[in-house]
């Protein structure tokens, strides 16, 4: 299968226009709406055959007629079941209704915004947004097949990488749409919520254009958290914290349910996207420091963009839900998310180990590890827990640089600022 681009996407308008002059094909024609009224209106020739000219009047009284039923249909419609839901029914929603969990307020009023940094958030994502066939990746191609190009053991990350997260960006995307969208009952958490969404599709999106480009297995990629243990436990971790949650009869507003939920957000929020992707992040954007790989880097380097910005919207998230409800941050709880946070960050320790047996690109295991402890103790006081890791130190600095894009002086800024202008329709 070839690969994408711009070039493709413009090239199909004199395709399409050199189509119409071919027999009509069997199936129909996938439509926009504004097709099938215009259609409707002036040319179907079966519809026309079907319903020879008649007047409105006639249609209207005739029960067969699907006009005559749409329009008694409408007449019928009543417009109080949807909002009987809501215990404050039609009302105009105050700043006060508003809370993270378990509202009860029509949550299809955006504004007034109460939490002016979720809305804010979303704004960043979208002005952040990117698409992974703009980078070019003709060098890595070259390199990746070339016998000598890379160790096998920075093969060995190039693949673990791929396949960690081909998979992590899925699960964390489905955790979103099927499990915590629908127990969040905030309007503009719920808006960042679906632009994250879509950015965790772009993610995985990449990942599929570099197995593609690169010409790698398909298989063994996709199916490594499977198959390797240090991807599968990690992934195995994040899928015990999304299964009740995804039931459909799952309900918050309990202490033991809103407990389950705060449960996944820690979970996904503070550990696969908190901790989970740093050792292979920094593997894959340490190869790019040294000017391998450097396509591929430069994807990851825009995903890590993104993944700090979810990281912080959940912490945000978190915190907010620990404001509101402060009977369900016990010590006991806040114990056992210490034990989650502890557990996520030996597995990634683990990951380090299968994936760096030897120094490689200027990082080892023990550096790693480091890391991951630094940023462990991070994760949990930006929850208000106490760290675990005494006297340790970010050996890697350069990470924080790559996370705040904006501070960089490089091409991520002008594309940045041509998506803005670029998405502007003049009229
Ligand atoms: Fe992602
Ligand atoms: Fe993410």
């Amino acid at each position: 299968m070839s690969i994408l681009s711009w070039d493709d996407f413009e090239d199909d308008e004199p395709k399409q226009a050199a189509q119409a002059n071919q027999p009509a094909p069997v199936e129909p024609k996938k439509t926009t709406d504004s097709q099938v009224v215009s259609h409707a209106q002036h040319s179907s020739p079966n519809l026309a055959a079907a319903q020879p000219t008649r007047t409105n009047s006639s249609r209207a009284t005739d029960p067969t007629d699907p006009l005559a039923r749409a329009s008694n249909a409408l007449e019928n419609l009543d417009v109080a079941p949807g909002l009987e839901e809501l215990e404050m029914g039609a009302q105009r929603v105050q700043v006060d209704d508003k809370a993270m969990i378990n509202c009860r307020a029509d949550l299809n009023q955006l504004v007034p915004f109460k939490y002016e940094w979720a809305w804010q958030k979303y704004l960043d994502g979208c002005a952040n947004h990117w698409m992974p066939q703009e980078v070019n990746m003709t060098q890595d191609i070259a390199l990746w097949k070339s016998e000598n190009g890379l160790t096998e053991d920075e093969r060995t990350i190039v693949m673990r990488s791929l396949g960690f997260f081909s998979t992590a960006d899925s699960l964390v995307a489905n955790n979103l749409v099927l499990a915590i969208y629908r127990h969040i009952t905030n309007p503009e958490c719920r808006q960042y919520i679906l632009r994250q969404s879509f950015e965790e599709a772009i993610h995985t999106h990449a990942y599929q254009y570099c197995i593609e480009s690169l010409g790698m297995d398909e298989g063994e990629v996709f199916n490594m958290y499977r198959e390797i243990p240090s991807v599968a436990r990690k992934a195995a971790w994040g899928l015990k914290y999304t299964q009740s949650l995804s039931d459909p009869t799952f309900k918050t507003g309990t202490p033991e349910t809103d407990q389950i939920l705060l449960r996944n957000l820690i979970a996904f929020y503070c550990v696969l996207e908190g901790i989970f992707f740093y050792c292979g992040f920094s593997q894959i954007l340490s190869m790019g420091r040294r000017n391998k790989m450097n396509g591929v880097a430069e994807q990851f380097q825009y995903i890590l963009r993104d993944e700090s910005m979810h990281l912080n919207f959940g912490i945000d998230m978190i915190n907010q839900i620990k404001i509101e409800n402060p009977h369900l941050w016990t010590a006991e709880f806040q114990e056992e998310i210490v034990q989650m946070i502890l557990e996520g960050t030996m597995l990634e320790i683990e990951y380090a180990r299968d994936t760096m047996p030897r120094g490689v690109l200027g990082m080892n295991a023990a550096m790693m590890e480091e890391y991951l402890k630094f940023i462990c103790n991070r994760r949990l006081s930006q929850l208000g827990l106490p760290e675990q890791f005494a006297g340790v130190n970010n050996p890697f600095q350069w990470m924080s640089e790559m996370m705040d894009l904006r501070k960089e002086k490089n091409f991520f800024e002008t594309r940045v600022t041509d998506y803005q202008t670029g998405g502007a329709l003049s009229w």
